[in-house]
């Protein structure tokens, strides 16, 4: 780009003509290394420049309007890449383990759900997790048809013609395969043929890469397939979305029957009987880590047989019968600059402690958790201090101590501040704890007076596990925030942006580090999700105590914003009724109720999410099968049950579209009733409500 560019109004035609030439293809270059090779060499704030340029001059001269004017570009769809797929099963995400006593304690869970005994023995697989992207290919008739990423896991990306590209990916299968089949697996890159593109790429001047995943997910994502025929991308198969025929009834079996189409599978994949088991092959393989030449950053343990699998379910979007055990954290040292006070969602201080940048297994780390006070003073750190840090998979870093030797004589001590940093300046609180003494977690008693938390309730609702929002992430909405002309002040801004913006987008546009494009990107993201699952909705308000599973457990009993909200404010009304049906719901106590109960008793919060709801379409919950023959109906299990746990009734009758609750009213249904069943049986049998017992349950539904 010219460094002094001469004004719009001073150029004559023939200059027009070869400026607009000029930023027809230098738009056009930086949108190739933007959309299509991940590396733009200019600033977005540059970039709008140059359209900014090309659209002035086409307003002045109208009729050197180019064909190919990047003008004509804007508006590209969203993140316009590749298309987008939806997975017809969703990939899951799996739970973690950290110790052997997690995993102890996964492998009892899942003996008592099934009713098995302590010691029971239980056929497990172990492999190693490799740290790669996943990836989903379908096959039909041997031939593969489809190849998709991960995505959020319900909706991936179309990826089939660098799927194609992908030694290991076979194009047409071996063997006696299933008509329809969809593999599962892992893309990942060796450490060998990493360490050698990057030679490749330093030697041609070219950009390195950061690590192997992340440059195998770069790869598997280039818009040329040769691109991605150029790089050495390996997958391996370790599980199956839709299968026609299942070719076994084992994940031993089936990864086999994966193998003998034509796929690889990993070698250190081994069946035990017990903990004891898996806990041994674990050390075997992270000790062997080191020398497999690719990346693993854990082990994954999975339930053998099948039918068990599928008894045992999914809790939210991870299986029950499954469980990554991560490796160990890596540690390094550094030191203290300094310790920042964050704001959290429910006014929370945290102390963030400033690093001196280090990498710790393979990540720069500049910041980590100091928890609270009491742990500043228990570690005894001061700032300047060197300290150890630690970081375990995606968790933040944390400072497992200092090192006294090293203490600089200019060390400063830190104190914790009496009032908000925010503009405000509330006076922070203590909250007392159960026993009356002082708790440690020391609050901003602004509530949604401080700019903080509400900026951090922003935050959460446009959160990757509530609404999603494609490139409204934390900065955007601090920038939203604080705008004068399109603020952002509460969720149901957000979806009136666009409106508030205007047909052309003016607004935003012309905005320091946004442009045409982005714009139009960031209100096609926005309407995207202006309907939304009712899971997702109730996360996003960001009520305490309602997690991510909670707020399925809710979902699926209410079915409905409707029914969800009327229950809400019912509860803050102090109904008892209403009250009492939430206490029956599984996983769902006091905590979880009088924070609703709070919420939604507050004049602020209810005006924000009537004028949220006004803006959204919120899907009803899925209730998957709607024409079982319990479907609608509210069930209590009672007594000792002998066929199935439970958890495991519990999570059976909801699957089957029923709603399963802890004391009988007249709103029950049915009771299924095993030996032993003592009031809830009178209660009902004085109601008149049906009642059978478990083997009359399993006929009923056909199991
Ligand atoms: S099984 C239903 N096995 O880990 C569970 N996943 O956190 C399906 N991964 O997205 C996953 N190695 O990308 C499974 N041997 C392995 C794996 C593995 C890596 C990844 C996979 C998944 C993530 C889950």
């Amino acid at each position: 780009m010219p460094k002094t560019e001469k004004p719009v109004e001073d150029l004559t035609e023939q200059e027009a003509v070869a400026e607009l030439e000029r930023l027809a293809a230098e738009i056009a270059k930086h949108d190739r290394l933007y959309h299509d090779e991940d590396q733009p060499v200019i600033s977005d704030a540059e970039y709008d420049a140059l359209r900014r340029r090309n659209l002035a001059i086409e307003q002045r001269f109208p009729e050197l309007v180019r064909e190919d004017s990047p003008t004509f570009r804007v508006g590209a769809p969203v993140s316009g890449k590749f298309e987008k797929v939806r997975h017809k099963i969703p990939m899951l995400s799996l739970d973690n383990a950290f110790s052997d006593q997690d995993v102890v304690d996964f492998v009892g869970r899942i003996r008592r759900y099934l009713k098995l005994s302590p010691d029971a023995p239980i056929a497990m697989t172990a492999e190693p997790k490799i740290d790669g992207l996943s990836l989903s290919l379908r096959y039909e008739e041997g031939r593969l048809v489809s190849a998709a990423t991960r995505g959020d896991g319900q909706v991936g990306e179309n990826v089939t013609a660098n799927a194609r590209a992908v030694a290991d990916i076979p194009n047409v299968l071996a063997g006696d395969f299933p008509r329809v089949l969809e593999v599962r697996g892992e893309v990942y890159m060796t450490h060998a043929d990493f360490l050698a593109l990057n030679k490749r790429q330093e030697a041609e001047g070219k950009q390195t890469y950061v690590n192997p995943r992340n440059t195998a997910a770069g790869s598997l994502r280039q818009l040329d397939p040769s691109i991605t025929r150029a790089r050495p991308l390996k997958f391996f198969a370790y599980a199956w979305g839709e299968v026609s025929e299942m070719p076994a009834d084992t994940q031993m079996g089936m990864v086999a029957a994966l193998a003998s189409y034509g796929f690889r599978t990993n070698p250190l994949m081994k069946r035990f009987e017990d903990a004891e088991g898996l806990l041994a092959h674990y050390h075997d393989i992270e000790e062997e880590r080191a020398t497999l030449g690719y990346d693993i950053d854990g082990v994954v343990y999975k339930v053998d047989d099948l039918a068990l699998q599928e008894r045992l379910g999914f809790v939210s979007r991870s299986p029950r019968w499954a469980i990554a055990h991560k490796f160990p954290a890596e540690k390094a040292m550094t030191i203290l600059k300094g310790i920042d006070i964050q704001i959290g969602r429910t006014g929370a201080l945290t102390p963030v402690a400033r690093l001196e940048p280090v990498t710790v297994g393979g990540v720069v780390v500049t910041n980590a958790t100091l928890h609270n006070a009491e742990e500043i003073e228990r570690l005894g750190v001061m700032i300047g201090d060197t300290v150890i840090v630690q970081r375990a998979g995606d968790v933040i870093p944390q400072i497992l101590g200092m090192i006294e030797d090293r203490r600089p004589t200019d060390a400063k001590p830190f104190e914790f501040p009496m009032v908000c940093p925010c503009e405000l300046k509330t006076p922070i609180v203590r909250e007392g704890t159960a026993a009356g003494a002082e708790g440690v977690v020391r609050r901003c008693s602004g509530e949604f007076a401080c700019p903080f938390q509400r900026i951090e309730h922003l935050r959460h609702f446009v959160s990757r596990r509530a609404f999603d929002i494609e490139g409204l992430g934390e900065k955007q909405i601090e920038f939203f925030f604080h705008d004068p002309d399109l603020p952002v002040k509460s969720p149901a801004d957000i979806f009136t942006l666009a409106q508030r913006d205007g047909a052309n987008l003016k607004k935003l546009r012309d905005k320091e580090g946004w442009g045409a494009i982005s714009a139009a990107n960031l209100f096609a993201a926005i309407e995207a999700r202006r309907t939304i699952p009712l899971d997702r909705m109730i996360y996003g308000l960001g009520i305490r105590h309602v997690g991510e599973r909670t707020a399925v457990t809710l979902a699926r009993a209410y079915g409905s914003w409707q029914a969800f909200h009327d229950a809400a404010l019912a509860i803050a009304n102090g109904d008892l009724n209403a009250r009492e049906e939430m206490d029956a719901l599984e996983d769902i106590g006091d905590a979880v109720i009088d924070a609703i109960a709070r919420y939604f008793g507050e004049d602020h919060n209810r005006a924000l999410v009537e004028a949220l709801a006004a803006q959204v379409n919120v899907q009803d919950a899925e209730r998957p099968a709607g024409d079982s023959p319990v479907s609608g109906k509210t069930i209590v299990f009672t007594g000792a049950l002998e066929r199935m746990s439970r958890d495991e009734a519990k999570a059976m009758a909801e699957r089957l579209g029923a709603k399963v609750a802890g004391s009988v009213s007249s709103k029950t249904d049915l009771i299924v009733a095993g030996p032993g069943a003592g009031s809830k049986l009178k209660k009902a049998q004085e109601l008149g409500i049906e009642i059978i017992d478990e083997d009359a349950w399993f006929a009923r539904i056909g199991g």
